[in-house]
């Protein structure tokens, strides 16, 4: 008999912050379930906890208390060198700023994550111009960043983010420095890899963003509400 696990879970995830002798509660028994394949955005104002979240879920920082686990593999009370090994292996991020390196060319950028898959150069090389292909930057492979749009440039972060085949694609508000018909291109393309089986958690302030998701859920003040619950506290 198999019983069924999520991609990733978390349960009564509190996380606060210290500063000196002050103490700075931030999540509030936090519990998602995430399946493989899912497109999940998370929204929520400024403030409300996202990026503390997403740094919990992508394995950069750890929970106060509550259980999280990636497969049947549970992350908190896992070292550092663990944890970076679920963040190469297992989640792939696109941040707001793209990050990417601005000395190389795109497909230099995309190539990077492969260097600890010890891969031969010609081999990182064709997966990195296959992922370019899939967001259609193959043209602009030997451009440096600044030779590129914002959207552009994104587009190379998305496919640096997928050349390690991670289990899990994460994104911190990834249109916020995009003008709004790039940021909707930009969401064509995650609507695109949903189509494709890609699990998406994306976390966004923008309502509108976050409709481009298969579902959404709410955080408010370091809670987090499902969209129904969300419905019934709107109408109280
Ligand atoms: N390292 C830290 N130390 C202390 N407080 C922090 C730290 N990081 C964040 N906070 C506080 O935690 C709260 C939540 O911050 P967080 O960055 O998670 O919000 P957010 O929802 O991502 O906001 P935004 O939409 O502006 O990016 C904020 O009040 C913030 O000031
Ligand atoms: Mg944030």
């Amino acid at each position: 008999m198999s019983v069924h696990t999520p991609l990733l879970s978390l349960q009564g995830i509190n996380k606060t912050y210290v500063m000196g002798d002050v103490l700075f509660p931030v999540l509030h028994d936090i519990t998602l379930s995430v399946e493989a394949g899912e497109f999940v955005s998370i929204l929520g104002p400024s403030g409300s906890g996202k990026s503390t979240l997403m740094n919990i879920i992508g394995c950069l920082d750890v929970a106060d208390s509550g259980i999280y686990t990636i497969g049947r593999r549970a992350v908190v009370g896992l070292g550092e060198k663990d944890m970076a090994r679920i963040r190469n292996r297992d989640i792939g991020f696109v941040f707001q700023n793209f990050q990417l390196l601005p000395r190389v060319s795109a497909i230099e950028n995309v190539m990077l994550p492969l260097l600890y898959a010890k891969a031969p150069r010609a081999e990182r090389m064709a997966r990195a111009m296959a992922e370019l292909e899939r967001v259609g930057l193959a043209d602009k492979a030997h451009n440096l960043p600044r030779q590129l749009s914002g959207g552009q440039q994104q587009r190379v972060a998305i496919a640096r983010a997928l050349v390690t085949r991670p289990r899990i694609l994460l994104a911190d508000e990834p249109t916020g420095a995009l003008d709004r018909a790039t940021g909707a291109q930009i969401m064509d393309i995650f609507r695109s890899l949903h189509e494709e089986g890609i699990t998406i958690i994306m976390i966004t302030h923008d309502h509108k963003v976050a409709s481009a998701a298969s579902r959404i859920v709410h955080i408010l003040d370091g809670h987090l509400y499902s969209a129904e619950e969300y419905a019934a506290l709107e109408q109280e």
